[in-house]
C-alpha cells in the first residue's frame, strides 16, 4: 500500500511540476502559485499491525526457500486486512512464549493455528472461529495402533504447550516420563521417523500434510473420535477491542465473498466446512482423511 501512496504522491508531484513550467512560461513576472502538492491531502498511512507466528507448522504457516512466511493463516489474515483496511508484518515466534509476546505488546495478533479454549479465553481475546480441527495420530506405517487408547504405555511425541500436549499429557498423566516434548511439530515428526518415539500427536491438518508429503509412504495417520473438535482463532491481547473488531469485520466479509473459500481450495483443496457451524456436528476437515 505504501508503494501505491508513493505513487500518488508522485503523480501529483508530477502534475504539480508541469503547473508550475507551465505558470512560468506564460506570465514569467509573476511568483509562480503555491504547489498545489502542499494543498492535497496525505492519504492516511494505514495501520500496521504485527503478527506472530510459529512458522514451522505447515500448510498453515512455514517458510519457504526465500525465508517468507506463507501459509493458510497468512492468506487468512491478508484478506482480512486487505478488507478491514491495515496491514499486517508478519514475525516469526517460536510457539513458545507467543502469546507472551501478545501480553507485552511485542506481537499485536497472534495467528498460529491457535485452538480456541477456555483456558486460553482468561489471558487473551479470539477472534471468530476461522477454521475446525482435531487431533491426529502419525505412526510408522506398519505401527499396530488403531485408537488413541493405544498411546497408552508407548512413547509419543508433541509440541510443547499446545493441544496435542495437552490430550497426551490427559491420557499418559502428568508425569509420564513417555511423553517427549518439542519446541515444534516437525521436531516431533522427525523424532518419528528416527524412531525416538512411536507416534506424534498434533492438528489433524499438519499431521494429514507431513504423512502425505512424506516420500515412501514411511507413516500413516490414525484418528479417534473421541479427540475433541477444536476450533482455530486469531488471538489478540486481552481487551484490544479496537484490532478484534477489525479482524471479526474483515473475516465475515472474506467468508461472504467467496474469498475465504478460494483461500481453502488453495492449501485443503475442497470446499469448506462452514468454520462457524457447531464443531460438534462440522464433518471433519478434508486433510485428516
Ligand atoms: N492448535 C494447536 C494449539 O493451539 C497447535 C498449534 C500449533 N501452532 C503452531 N504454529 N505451531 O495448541
Amino acid at each position: 500500500m505504501s508503494k501505491i501512496s508513493t505513487r500518488r504522491f508522485l503523480q501529483i508531484a508530477g502534475l504539480a511540476a508541469a503547473g508550475l513550467l507551465l505558470s512560468a512560461c506564460g506570465k514569467k513576472e509573476e511568483a509562480p502559485a503555491p504547489a498545489p502538492v502542499a494543498a492535497a491531502p496525505a492519504p492516511a498511512p494505514m495501520k500496521v499491525y504485527t503478527a506472530g507466528t510459529d512458522a514451522a507448522y505447515a500448510p498453515f504457516e512455514s517458510q519457504n526457500e526465500q525465508g517468507q512466511i506463507v501459509g493458510f493463516d497468512i492468506d487468512v489474515v491478508q484478506a482480512i486486512a486487505a478488507k478491514a483496511g491495515f496491514e499486517v508484518k508478519f514475525v516469526n515466534t517460536p510457539w513458545e512464549g507467543i502469546f507472551n509476546s501478545l501480553a507485552q505488546g511485542d506481537r499485536d495478533l497472534v495467528v498460529s493455528a491457535v485452538t480456541i479454549t477456555e483456558e486460553r479465553k482468561q489471558t487473551m481475546d479470539f477472534s471468530d472461529p476461522y477454521f475446525d480441527a482435531a487431533q491426529l495420530i502419525a505412526v510408522k506405517a506398519d505401527s499396530k495402533v488403531t485408537k488413541f487408547a493405544d498411546l497408552k504405555k508407548l512413547k509419543v511425541g508433541v509440541q510443547t504447550g499446545t493441544t496435542g500436549d495437552e490430550a497426551v499429557t490427559k491420557l499418559l498423566g502428568k508425569n509420564s516420563t513417555n511423553i517427549k516434548r518439542f519446541e515444534s511439530t516437525p521436531l516431533a515428526l522427525t523424532e518419528l521417523a528416527a524412531g525416538g518415539v512411536d507416534a506424534v500427536v498434533a492438528d489433524n491438518g499438519v499431521v494429514g500434510h507431513y504423512v502425505t508429503n512424506n516420500p515412501g509412504g514411511q507413516f500413516k495417520t490414525v484418528s479417534d473420535a473421541d479427540f475433541v473438535p477444536e476450533q482455530y482463532g486469531i488471538a489478540v491481547k486481552k481487551g484490544n477491542a479496537e484490532l478484534l473488531g477489525l479482524l471479526n469485520t474483515g473475516l465475515a466479509a472474506i467468508k461472504a465473498d467467496g474469498t475465504y473459500d478460494q483461500i481453502y481450495a488453495k492449501y485443503f483443496g475442497a470446499k469448506p466446512a462452514a468454520a462457524d457451524a457447531p464443531a460438534a456436528t462440522a464433518p471433519a476437515p478434508a486433510a485428516s482423511r
